[in-house]
């Protein structure tokens, strides 16, 4: 008992700590958390996670392919007849993909990369045989046939007379020579006679859709990259590509390489859209926030493809001054014209209003002529063959498009293209990309071959990339997550352990005083009553005690 008030003096010292403590932490747990992240995810030489990126065996995706056998080519021309596609496969490979000729610069905190890929055929998850044989448009003849359409009759006839004696509207291949092997076409080499080395003819001496891309550098393009050394914020995102920053593919703004490389994104993630730079596609995609998943546990921001990437006619805003860079560019093209309004968006950061242009994203990307929603259109970009890139069975997109041939079911669960983020560090949990090949199939007056032929994007082949967080990476990000947690949830704790510690001793205090006064008041009557209890004794003599230390009369007893 003698000692009560001194007890009182360490535990509030302690309470005080505590509530100092946690609440110090709890306000700079984040900023400490993410600067350990950052230290962790930045891109450095020989950090741990720059050789995952690299390419050690760690990571490997799944490409899944599917075909569309196209088992009525001769009745293509009738009148009322649909293509029928049957969906063949999956023809399953284990993908992986390296990093070479890597590049560090300091001096602007970005990389220097070129990308390679591998694909392993994996016969126990295939359904099907390399060997199966394949009904498919004969894209070579189609190629051709789009690139001579505006040039001289000349040309036009030549390549109709050809056409006639070597071809057919369909070819008959292995899935190997489909997509890996490539198989001889002799308008090819008639085509490279005949041209020499005119550029924007494809490099290849046979048709192959992955033909010669297995093990090359060539296709992907070199990339230069933010390392997020100086901010975390930037890690991932494209800056070059082929060494430049924007493509030949679209007018401004449309060519602008802008996004991540998809390999990288920066912790702290809420619900903005987020895009992507894909070479494939020659562009950068959007995709659009669309709710939280679980994924191994661990609950994810879901962003998918939609219509902001394939649709005709997606508005974004730029600033003036953006804008005005455009202007020079593109005064005479329509696009800018249409859609060129001024809105104002109030902005609470900032004191003035921004002024921000629309720009109609739809008709940059278009080219001239649009397709409908749901199409990318790539013609540019592979060498003039007229190929549109859908989500699988035209997943999203106009209904028309799958009613011109039979056999496309789409379903969101096997067709969509999404990538789900751990909000807070940025790690891709689920990644599924999802794409289908399609060929524009019209009707030619000149080339006897096209006559006739109805207006379709056929559907060609899709493919089936996933990837995301293996086991064992997730059960480390847990950790990360729960250290996370128990930094916000501990320094809660502490602060309010030390907050209770603090109101309890306050209110013992003030509990205590008034009993003190009490007691005194009663001992002075007992005293006077000749009745001493043990307690009473102690209490006077702890009132009187010399010895008694100071730091006790901080709570007054009376
Ligand atoms: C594709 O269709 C053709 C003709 O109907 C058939 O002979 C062939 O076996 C089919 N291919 C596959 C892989 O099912
Ligand atoms: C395998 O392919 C055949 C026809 O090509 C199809 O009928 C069957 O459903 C496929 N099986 C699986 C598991 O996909
Ligand atoms: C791709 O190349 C690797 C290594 O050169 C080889 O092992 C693999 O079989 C090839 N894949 C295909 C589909 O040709
Ligand atoms: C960074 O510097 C390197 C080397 O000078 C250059 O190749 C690259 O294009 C630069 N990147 C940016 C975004 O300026
Ligand atoms: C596709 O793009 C090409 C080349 O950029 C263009 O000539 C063509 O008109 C476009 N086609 C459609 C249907 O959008
Ligand atoms: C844009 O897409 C819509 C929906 O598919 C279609 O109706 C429209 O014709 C397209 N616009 C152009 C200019 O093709």
């Amino acid at each position: 008992m003698r000692h009560c008030s001194s007890n009182f003096f360490y535990l509030a010292i302690i309470g005080l700590f505590a509530l100092f403590i946690g609440s110090t932490i709890h306000i700079f747990w984040q900023k400490i958390f993410q600067s350990l992240l950052s230290k962790e995810l930045t891109l450095r030489n020989n950090s741990r996670i720059f050789n995952i990126w690299k390419g050690s065996n760690e990571i490997s995706m799944n490409m899944d392919f599917y075909f569309f056998n196209w088992t009525n080519p001769e009745e293509l021309k009738l009148p009322g007849k649909k293509p029928n596609l049957i969906q063949v496969g999956p023809y399953s490979f284990i993908h992986k993909t390296e990093k070479v000729n890597i590049i560090f610069h300091p001096e602007n905190n970005t990389v220097s990369y070129d990308t390679r890929k591998f694909w392993y055929f994996n016969p126990s998850k295939s359904n099907g045989t390399l060997n199966d044989k394949i009904f498919h448009l004969n894209v070579v003849a189609v190629t051709a046939a789009n690139k001579v359409r505006y040039w001289s009759s000349f040309y036009q006839s030549s390549l109709s007379y050809l056409l006639n004696k070597l071809s057919e509207i369909h070819v008959v291949k292995t899935v190997d020579e489909l997509l890996f092997k490539g198989y001889d076409d002799s308008i090819i080499n008639m085509g490279k006679m005949a041209m020499g080395n005119v550029d924007n003819m494809p490099p290849y001496d046979k048709f192959g859709w992955f033909y010669l891309r297995n093990g090359s550098t060539l296709f992907e393009g070199n990339f230069n990259m933010a390392t997020g050394e100086d901010d975390i914020k930037n890690i991932g995102k494209a800056k070059n590509w082929n060494y430049k920053n924007k493509t030949s593919y679209y007018k401004l703004p449309c060519n602008a390489v802008e996004g991540s490389t998809g390999e990288f994104w920066p912790p702290g993630r809420d619900n903005n859209d987020i895009s992507i730079f894909s070479a494939d596609l020659c562009r950068s995609v959007t995709y659009e926030y669309t709710g939280k998943t679980i994924n191994h546990g661990i609950e994810g921001n879901k962003y998918e493809m939609g219509d902001k990437t394939l649709a005709n006619h997606t508005l974004r805003h730029y600033t003036h001054e953006k804008t005005k860079y455009f202007d020079k560019i593109t005064t005479t093209e329509d696009f800018f014209n249409v859609e060129h309004s001024i809105i104002n968006i109030k902005n609470n950061n900032i004191n003035n209003s921004l002024n921000y242009d629309t720009i109609d994203m739809g008709k940059c990307f278009c080219n001239g002529e649009c397709s409908p929603l749901g199409l990318i259109n790539v013609t540019a970009c592979r060498y003039g063959a007229p190929g549109f890139i859908s989500l699988p069975h035209f997943h999203k997109g106009d209904p028309v498009l799958r009613q011109q041939v039979n056999g496309l079911q789409p379903n969101d669960k096997d067709h969509s293209f999404y990538i789900t983020l751990e909000p807070n560090t940025g790690i891709p949990l689920d990644v599924a990309a999802r794409l289908q090949v399609n060929i524009l199939l019209q009707p030619s007056n000149t080339i006897d071959l096209f006559k006739n032929v109805p207006k379709i994007y056929l559907p060609i082949m899709w493919f089936d990339l996933r990837g995301g967080t293996t086991d064992n990476l997730a059960s480390s990000l847990r950790q990360i997550l729960w250290l996370n947690k128990i930094g916000i949830y501990g320094s809660t704790i502490l602060a309010s352990i030390g907050g209770l510690m603090l109101i309890i001793i306050g209110v013992m205090q003030y509990l205590k005083s008034r009993q003190i006064n009490d007691q005194n008041t009663r001992k002075l009557n007992m005293i006077q009553g000749n009745v001493q209890t043990e307690k009473v004794y102690m209490e006077i003599v702890a009132k009187n005690d010399e010895n008694q230390r100071n730091d006790c009369q901080l709570y007054s007893k009376n």
